[in-house]
Formats: C-alpha cells, structure tokens, sequence
C-alpha cells in the first residue's frame, strides 16, 4: 500500500516538479489546486512524464466547508504539502488584502481540516524573503527573520509563526519548512517548467522570453549594488533539487525522525551568482545574444543572498546536485516547447495555412 500525500499547489512550478519526484519515490499523491496561477494540463503532463496520473481536485482552500471535506475524503494521507499560495512579489505590495486572505486563509483551513482528519505533518513552502536584509553570509537557519518588504514574504514570515505556536500547542504535530532561495530551471523532459502569469516578475523567466522575442528586452534593475560587477547576487538552485529536497523531509516526518516539532532547512546550492553571471552564462550556454539594459533598483531587491546548507546536507542527507548551466538549460528548452505548443494551438485555433 502506499503512502499518500495530498499536495496543495501540486499543479504550480514546484508543486508539479515535486509531484513528480513523490510519484518516482512510490508516493500515491492527491493535488490540491485552484488553478488560479497553474494549468490543468499539468496534470496529463505529470502522467506524460511519469506514467502515473496523480489524484487532482480543483478547490479554494479558502473555502473552510470545501477544505473539511477534502481532507474527510483523504483521511488516510500521511501528510501534506502546502506550496498553495499567491506568489507575486510586486502583485502583493499593490493588493496586501487579496495575498494576506489568500495565503493565510489557505494555511489555517488546511492546517484545521488536516489535524481534525488525523494527518499529522506537514511541510510547508517558504523562502528566504523571510531573512530580508541579511546582516551576515551565508544565511544559516539561526540567521533572525526580518520583515519582508513585501506583502508576499510577509505572508511566509506571519506563516511560520503560525506554524511554530500551532506546533507549541499541538504535541503530535509535525513540521518540516523549507526556505527555498531562487528556484529555477525546469525538468529534463522539456514537459513541465515556470508558467507566470501575465509579465514576469522573476529573472529567469523573464530572460526566456526576452530571447524568445516575447519581451522586447531584459530590464537590469541596477549595477550599483556593493558587488563583484554591481549587480544583485542570488543563489538559483534547480527546481528539481528543490523538489527532491521535499521528498527526503517527507520521509524524515514519516519515519519521525525529525528532533523538532518545527524544523526549519535552506534550500539553495550556497553559491551566489549576479544577475550579470546570469545572463552571461544565458548567452554562453544557448548561443542566444540577450538584448538588455540597466535601469534603475527594484524596490527591496537586496544585493546578496546565498544559503548556509550545512543543516539541510546533515539532517536531510541532502544537497543540490544542479549546475547553473543546466538551471539556465532547462529554463531554454522549456521556453522553447512551450512556445512552440502555444503557436501550434494558436494557429490551429486560427485555421491557419501551416497546418491544412
Ligand atoms: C533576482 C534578481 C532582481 C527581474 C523573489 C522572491 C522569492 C522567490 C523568488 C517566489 C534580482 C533581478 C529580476 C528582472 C532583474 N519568490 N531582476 N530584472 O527577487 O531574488 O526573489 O523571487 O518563490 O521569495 O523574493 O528573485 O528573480 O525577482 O530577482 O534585474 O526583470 O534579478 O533585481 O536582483 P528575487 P527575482
């Protein structure tokens, strides 16, 4: 029999990624989506890869009585995983009420109706935006969170504080969270990768579609910072070490090896690249010349974050195994099938001559 994990978000970037790894690892999942920044096709493309088709129910986790029901129905899930949340850094600081309702309201109705139902852990999805401006590097765990500039980050501050009274009060509540610092890249298929919605916030998606002429070119938001070429320093770690990361804090909660009621792990590589490095290794790697120019800062863009992954290496027994290049690869190549498929159904939609 196998162990099921319900995953809420488990049609978004990392969620679908770490789906894949569950499915490979002999995990039945069930996904929780409300596909309000991810694609059903996700999940034929999760079978595509895998061969296996995850249990998927579209719902708003902000909806309590819908929630209740769910976790009635899966009561037999060992744990879960929560990446379901809006994530649009400068969405959130122009619309505080919609992130806080949604992301928390999300949390507190997942946590209720997963502890009512029996299920007694759970890793939660955060990020390094919980450290703002860092006073020392690398970021180790013990390093104080700070208020995050935006409202999105604050949302993963004010969710691990809830976390860590709801594991004060609940004695057989587990936690594992993860503090991710830039994920990116895509997996080797070319099947699944980032979908922002709309422009995107992000650098690595914003280079694709730069270089796949759906952007006119790259903003650089600054060279002025106090670094190596006055660009920001990063630490981009692949999405699928991400996802495999989640797999092992699973297995820890599982086996109950965890020491903690609320344990905390970085999830980077604990190297720093610029945004310079970035697009540099861009050109290099796919041969395209990336057409970009240096503006002004970016609100709350600090100049260097890279992660201490001494504890997630030690208890984990994990590290990333990704190379910035095959970050930047994959990224390319996900871009390009996409944008292949989309021109495909768009002419097909159109009845266009390319395909009489
Ligand atoms: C990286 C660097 C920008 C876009 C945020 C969240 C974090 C996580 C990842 C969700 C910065 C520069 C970017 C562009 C640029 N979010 N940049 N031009 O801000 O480090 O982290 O996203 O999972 O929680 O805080 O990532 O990719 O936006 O920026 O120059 O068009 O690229 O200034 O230095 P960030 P990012």
């Amino acid at each position: 029999m196998k162990d099921k994990i319900i995953v809420t978000g488990g049609c978004g970037y990392i969620g679908s990624h770490t789906v894949i790894e569950l499915l490979e690892s002999d995990f039945e999942v069930v996904i929780l989506d409300d596909l309000s920044n991810s694609s059903e096709a996700t999940i034929s493309r999760i079978k595509k890869i895998t061969g296996i088709s995850p249990i998927f129910i579209e719902i708003d986790l902000k909806d309590a009585r819908a929630t209740h029901k769910v976790f009635s129905d899966h009561k037999d899930a060992k744990g879960v995983i929560h990446f379901a949340a809006y994530k649009a850094v400068g969405e959130s600081v122009q619309e505080p009420i919609k992130y806080y309702k949604n992301n928390l309201f999300s949390l507190l109705n997942t946590l209720e109706a997963q502890v009512y139902n029996g299920i007694e852990n759970f890793i939660f999805s955060s990020s390094a935006t919980v450290y703002g401006m860092p006073n020392t590097l690398p970021i180790t765990e013990n390093n104080k969170t700070q208020r995050p500039f935006s409202t999105y980050g604050n949302t993963k501050k004010i969710a691990e504080e809830i976390l860590e009274d709801y594991t004060r009060s609940n004695k057989v509540f587990s936690v594992i969270s993860l503090r991710y610092f830039n994920p990116i890249g895509a997996h080797s298929s070319g099947e699944i990768g980032e979908l922002p919605n709309g422009i995107p916030n992000n650098l690595m998606p914003y280079i694709t579609q730069t270089a796949a002429g759906i952007r006119e070119k790259l903003m650089v938001y600054g060279n002025d910072y106090p670094t190596k070429d006055g660009t920001p320093i990063r630490d981009y770690i692949h999405v699928v070490d991400l996802a495999k990361a989640h797999v092992l804090a699973v297995k820890r909660l599982l086996n109950k090896e965890q020491e903690m009621a609320l344990e905390i792990f970085n999830l980077g590589t604990g190297v720093g690249y610029s945004v310079m490095d970035v697009i540099k290794t861009f050109e290099t790697v796919t041969g395209v010349k990336l057409n970009y120019e240096v503006t002004s800062r970016r609100d709350g863009d600090v100049p260097e974050l890279y992660a201490s992954i001494n504890l997630a290496k030690e208890k984990l027994g994990w590290s990333a195994k990704k190379a910035l290049d095959d970050m930047i690869n994959s990224s390319w190549i996900w871009e390009q099938n996409f944008q292949n498929e989309t021109n495909v159904i768009s002419k097909s939609l159109s009845g266009s001559d390319s395909l009489k």
